[in-house]
């Protein structure tokens, strides 16, 4: 008997267990933020974005956007950009650098992408997205997915139409994140949206938008009818909420509230990971950010901000952290665990 909530699936010669997807945040999910996590029961990572022209270039930074941990396998690295020949050659170099799959990016909203026609401008040109998928597909041995938006605009929605082309051009699994381009991150995902391309092919669809806990993410699988859940937003200094929405899908038993220890462990692991993959002056500038959002609802945690965010010193920030997080008592932390949504 089990009481798994969605079976998982195939996807190429990997079974995924458990279909819980930690969504690709560019300056976010990091190889120190997978390896975080990891452990709370995600069952498929995907890199940040890595613009298919980056990788030409060979920056240190690039190839440190797709160093993949050897604990966080099957993993993808997600590429994209608008010219076949750049992807092909992006996507050779990400199966060179380790990835299980290649996901491809045709959902990002920001402008600087959007004018070269990447990103989520692609969907404005159904022949562009097939050239492009055929041309992925055929030039790597490994499963290429495909992560999108439900179109342009209201007025231009082809989700449908987009997820056929992607499933006939040997898209083995979709992402799609329930708004159009125009909605960039406004109103709500459309969960309905997200079941009309569900609904139009046989691959794997994970559905993306507004999951903040196990309880949205058991209203999306219901409307959407999708194979698997991204999160992405409410992972921001909450990595406990994946064990939620883990504990959802297969039947475990929700997980507590972190102890202020246990949160600090967390906390202080993120930032030496930081620190190991990144150095210290690039690791000072990101822990400001995950830090306090790590803080987002805990008694104080204005007064810790106000200090924390002009500290320049590593040691000074490691002892400040280790302080605020340690005088907590359990009374003061929020005890839902999504309280990042
Ligand atoms: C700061 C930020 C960076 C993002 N970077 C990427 C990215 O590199 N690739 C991508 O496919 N989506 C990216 N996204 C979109 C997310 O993967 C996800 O689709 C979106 O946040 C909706 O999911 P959520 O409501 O669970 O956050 C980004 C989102 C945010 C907020």
């Amino acid at each position: 008997m089990t009481n798994k909530l969605l079976p998982g699936f195939k996807l190429g010669n990997h079974h995924i267990d458990v279909p819980l997807v930690l969504a690709p945040m560019a300056g976010i999910t990091d190889l120190p933020f997978r390896k975080i996590c990891k452990r709370f029961g995600v069952g498929l990572m995907v890199t940040e974005m890595i613009a298919s022209r980056a990788v030409d270039m060979g920056r240190v930074r690039t190839e440190r956007m797709a160093e993949l941990g050897a604990d966080e396998h099957p993993a993808s690295i997600q590429i994209a950009g608008s010219d076949p020949v750049f992807v092909t050659e992006a996507a050779r170099w990400a199966v060179g650098h380790g990835a299980d799959f290649v996901d491809i990016n045709m959902g990002c909203p920001v402008k600087k992408i959007c004018k070269q026609t990447a990103g989520s401008a692609m969907l404005k040109d159904e022949p562009l997205v097939a050239r492009v998928l055929e041309a992925v597909v055929k030039s790597v041995d490994v499963p290429v997915t495909l992560k999108i938006r439900t179109g342009w605009d209201d007025s231009s929605k082809n989700v449908e139409n987009i997820a056929r082309i992607a499933e006939e051009c040997g898209i083995q699994m979709l992402t799609v994140h329930g708004r159009t381009r125009a909605q960039m991150f406004h109103g709500h995902a459309s969960w309905e949206d997200i079941g009309l391309a569900k609904a139009a092919v046989s691959i794997p669809v994970i559905g993306n938008g507004d999951i903040v806990g196990a309880d949205s993410a058991k209203e999306m699988i219901r409307i959407s009818n999708c194979d698997g859940v991204m999160v992405g937003r409410a992972v921001q200094g909450n990595p406990w909420i994946l064990g939620e929405v883990y504990a959802a899908l297969t039947g475990a038993p929700r997980p507590a509230t972190p102890t202020p220890e246990e949160r600090w462990a967390v906390v202080f692991e993120h930032m030496n990971n930081l620190a190991d993959h990144h150095g210290i002056q690039c690791a000072s500038k990101l822990a400001r950010k995950h830090v306090l959002w790590y803080s987002k609802g805990l008694r104080g945690s204005a007064d810790f901000r106000g200090h924390f965010q002009v500290m320049t010193g590593w040691q000074q920030m490691l002892e400040a952290a280790e302080i605020y997080f340690l005088s907590l008592g359990e009374d003061d932390q929020n005890n839902e665990l999504s309280h990042a949504a």
